[in-house]
């Protein structure tokens, strides 16, 4: 088990505000071919919504955001695109961490970042030191990431660290790239496809899913909001019967 328990493990704690919001952000590419311009202003259009979710997270108290910004899965794109995308990561970074560490974010990176080069590797070590100590919103972009790869690389640290007895729920969690996380309570695609596209494979399990076919650039914070209550009217059952929750109330 996590320091948060786990949701096939133990019945977690719910409540009506999602401790831990998870977001495939999907759709600038046919936001911007939908104005006739490159795909690329789509993925800056998108920093736009990235910065009104990260300001509706902290303010509503919820303690995890987790945004998927480039998949193992994205690098199938034409070079001039995971090119563009890398270097809005980087100017992204430059310009937007110090505002980060002044309200409080924690900022944390998941994936196998080195693929995208020091520079990268370098501002993003930088960033998560500097955001270490902050005690509001924890941030996690997830770059160069896939579930699966997230899962081997576990069983990998577990070989390497020769661990002993049964290879455990809790064993292999704590090897996870997200180990400082609870599972997430709401999952949020925007774009209209629904599917899970490589995310977080095994902390999904018991997600509550959020489809909407807004596009991520005009996602915002009333689109955060409708999300929010969506999820507050799920009954999260957790392999139980409905009536078995309404006796425990
Ligand atoms: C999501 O938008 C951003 C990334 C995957 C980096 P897309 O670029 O996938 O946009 P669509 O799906 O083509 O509209
Ligand atoms: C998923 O979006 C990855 C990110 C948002 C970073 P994609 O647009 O790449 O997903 P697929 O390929 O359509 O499933
Ligand atoms: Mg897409």
């Amino acid at each position: 088990m996590t320091a948060f328990g786990s949701s096939t493990g133990t019945l977690p704690q719910t409540s009506d505000l999602p401790q831990h919001v998870a977001i495939i952000m999907d759709g600038n590419g046919r936001w911007a071919s939908n104005r006739l311009l490159p795909r690329a202003a789509g993925h800056k259009a998108g920093l736009g919504a990235v910065r009104a979710v990260v300001k509706g997270c902290a303010e509503r108290g919820i303690g995890f955001l987790t945004l998927f910004a480039f998949s193992s899965e994205n690098w199938r794109r034409p070079a001039d695109e995971v090119g563009f995308l890398t270097r809005l990561f980087l100017s992204t970074l430059d310009r937007e961490v110090d505002r980060l560490n002044r309200n409080n974010v924690r900022f944390r990176v998941i994936g196998a970042i080195d693929a995208f080069g020091d520079a990268v590797c370098e501002r993003v070590r930088a960033a998560e030191a500097l955001t270490a100590g902050n005690t509001g919103l924890t941030l996690t972009v997830a770059a160069n990431y896939g579930g699966r790869w997230d899962i081997l690389q576990a069983v990998e640290r577990l070989r390497r660290a020769e661990h002993q007895g049964p290879i455990d729920e809790a064993a292999l969690a704590a090897h996870l790239s997200m180990h400082y996380a609870p599972e997430p309570d709401l999952f949020i695609r925007t774009g209209g496809e629904a599917r899970i596209s490589n995310f977080l494979l095994w902390q999904l399990a018991y997600t509550e899913f959020h489809f909407t076919d807004t596009l991520w650039p005009d996602f915002d914070d009333a689109s955060l909001a409708e999300a929010i209550a969506s999820y507050a009217r799920r009954e999260r059952r957790f392999g139980r019967t409905s009536e078995q929750l309404q006796q425990s109330d």
